[in-house]
């Protein structure tokens, strides 16, 4: 009878496992053993002002994130794109999946505890040890027991020492792929790569032998601090200073910023700096040239150079940035001849615009705007590590007035359409970046 009982049980289980996917997302730690970003910072002090207001802090508060995934969720029917939907909590509420709230993302928000609204922190990286799979977050953790016994926290030294925690060397924590098992990000059930950041990166020519050429994603990104863009294109100097206020001098202190694309989300927060350290690595990424040889017989080429990312222009959530080029041909008495891509008085890009980004389908070709529905890439236009894309405008044919030529590559994170379908008309909107221009005259 109890064996009988026992089988019932793991069917019941294996069943429950099987309708539900999140079910692999179980408690594992309870959440007193995790310490606040807060008690860190009270000896790392830099390190925590860099931190702090960073994407990696506001995941679970960025206001695009909140709206756009409650969006996604709406009105989905289907359990495997509601499986989609749900999963997001695993990588921008970290710590709430593993010490079992949130489990997933309809959960109410309101009860989220006060730590694990504080995003990817400081004990979640550093209590790590290891991801098998390089995409979802699979991070392995090995965290203390709170406050009065914190366990160790692994870093990239291996003669550090503290009175408060143990320290440990690890290798993982100076390799990208710690980055990566979160940074390449799939569809739970169709497998759809709906981000893929760290294989680009691995693909790419900084993922080199020649140590001389190798860069991993902490060699640009833990090396950026106000004034030092930090990219491929620009110098990435030591940063020389203390790891821990009461620690020894290090000839190079890696910066936790982590400064990317976004710089709404910061001035949101009243970060102007981390915001203009976004805007100065968006305009240190890219070059583009023209060539107007040919102009007169309508024809303008331009040439688009990704020097300064380590992996694709743009990378991460690409179904939603908006990288693409702004031409525009007058004459000498200003009048405009030709333009594209140039945003309306709603700030909605004209169709024809040539744009670098992700589109999703649906199985059978036609685009999907909800991730949970992508079950196919339809298309991926973008700029590889240290790349080029050559694009042939056909232009009006002109006859021999002077003119002048000006072309942008602009930055939008996401589309002011979307924002507004998802938010509200005009509630938020974003700053157009411009990353490279040309101007040329005849
Ligand atoms: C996204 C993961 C992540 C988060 C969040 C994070 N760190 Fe780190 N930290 C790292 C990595 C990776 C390194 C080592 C980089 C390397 O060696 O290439 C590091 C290095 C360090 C070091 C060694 C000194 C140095 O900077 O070189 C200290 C100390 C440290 N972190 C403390 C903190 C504190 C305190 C916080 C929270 C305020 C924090 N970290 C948040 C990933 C993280
Ligand atoms: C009471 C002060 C104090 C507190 C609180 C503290 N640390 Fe440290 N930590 C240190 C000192 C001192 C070092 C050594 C610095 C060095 O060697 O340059 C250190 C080193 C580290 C290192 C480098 C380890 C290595 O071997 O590479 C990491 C990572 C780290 N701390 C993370 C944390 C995290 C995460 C927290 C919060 C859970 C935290 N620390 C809280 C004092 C502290
Ligand atoms: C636990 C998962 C996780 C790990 C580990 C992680 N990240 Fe992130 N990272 C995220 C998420 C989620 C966001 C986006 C948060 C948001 O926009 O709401 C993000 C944002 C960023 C951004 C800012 C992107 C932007 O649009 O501005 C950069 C840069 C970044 N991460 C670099 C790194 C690097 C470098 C590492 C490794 C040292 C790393 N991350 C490790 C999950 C992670
Ligand atoms: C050679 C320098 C370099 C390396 C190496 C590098 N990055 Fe970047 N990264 C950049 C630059 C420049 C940008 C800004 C342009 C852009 O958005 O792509 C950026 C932007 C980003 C963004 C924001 C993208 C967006 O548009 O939302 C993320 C996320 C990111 N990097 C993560 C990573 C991760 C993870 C790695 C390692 C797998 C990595 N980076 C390696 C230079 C680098
Ligand atoms: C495996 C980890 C992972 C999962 C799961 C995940 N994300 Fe993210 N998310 C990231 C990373 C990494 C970034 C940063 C990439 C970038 O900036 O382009 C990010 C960035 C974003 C951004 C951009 C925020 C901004 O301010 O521009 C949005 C929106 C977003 N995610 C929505 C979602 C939604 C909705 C889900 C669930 C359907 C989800 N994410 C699930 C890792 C994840």
């Amino acid at each position: 009878m109890k064996f009988k009982l026992y089988k019932i049980s793991i069917i019941i289980l294996m069943i429950s496992f099987l309708l539900n996917p999140d079910f692999s997302i179980a408690e594992k730690y309870k959440l007193s053993r995790f310490v606040s970003p807060e008690i860190c910072g009270d000896c790392h002090s830099d390190i925590y002002n860099q931190w702090e207001n960073s994407m990696h802090n506001l995941s679970q508060k960025d206001p695009i994130y909140l709206k756009l995934s409650e969006f996604i969720l709406k009105g989905l029917t289907e359990k495997d794109e509601i499986a989609e939907a749900e999963s997001c909590v695993k990588c921008h509420v970290p710590i709430g999946v593993v010490t079992g709230y949130p489990k997933k993302l309809s959960d109410d928000k309101s009860k989220i505890p006060h730590i694990a609204e504080e995003g990817i922190q400081c004990d979640y990286c550093h209590s790590a040890i290891g991801a098998e799979k390089k995409y979802n977050n699979d991070l392995k953790l090995d965290p203390g027991y709170g406050e009065d016994d914190p366990g160790i926290k692994r870093g990239p030294y291996n003669d550090s020492e503290s009175d408060y925690h143990e320290t440990g060397f690890s290798e993982f924590h100076t390799n990208s792929k710690i980055c990566g098992t979160c940074h390449n990000v799939k569809h739970v059930v169709f497998n759809t790569d709906l981000e893929t950041t760290y294989e680009e990166w691995e693909k790419g020519p900084y993922n080199s032998d020649n140590p001389k050429n190798r860069i991993t994603c902490q060699g640009c990104h833990m090396y950026q601090k106000p004034g030092i863009p930090s990219t491929g294109s620009t110098k990435r100097p030591e940063n020389k200073g203390y790891a821990s206020d009461d620690g020894p001098v290090r000839d190079h202190v890696f910066t936790h910023y982590f400064t990317g694309a976004s710089s709404y989300v910061h001035e949101k927060f009243g970060d102007k700096t981390k915001a203009s350290m976004a805007e100065e690595r968006l305009k240190n990424a890219a070059s583009v040239s023209i060539n107007t040889e040919q102009i007169k017989k309508g024809k303008l080429f331009i040439t688009i150079t990704n020097i300064g990312a380590g992996h694709f222009l743009p990378t991460g959530v690409t179904d939603i940035r908006q990288m693409w080029l702004n031409v525009t041909i007058s004459n000498d008495k200003q009048k405009t001849f030709y333009t594209s891509g140039k945003p309306d008085l709603n700030g909605y890009l004209p169709d024809g615009t040539i744009i670098y980004n992700t589109v999703f389908g649906d199985g059978n070709g036609k685009p999907v705007v909800k991730i949970a529905k992508a079950r196919e890439i339809l298309k991926d236009k973008r700029i590889p590590p240290l790349g080029s894309v050559i694009e042939t405008l056909a232009t009006p044919i002109f006859k021999s007035e002077k003119l002048t030529i000006n072309v942008k590559l602009l930055y939008r994170t996401a589309p002011q359409k979307l924002l507004d379908l998802v938010s509200g008309k005009d509630k938020i909107k974003l700053p157009i970046i411009t990353m490279a221009e040309i101007e040329e005259k005849t």
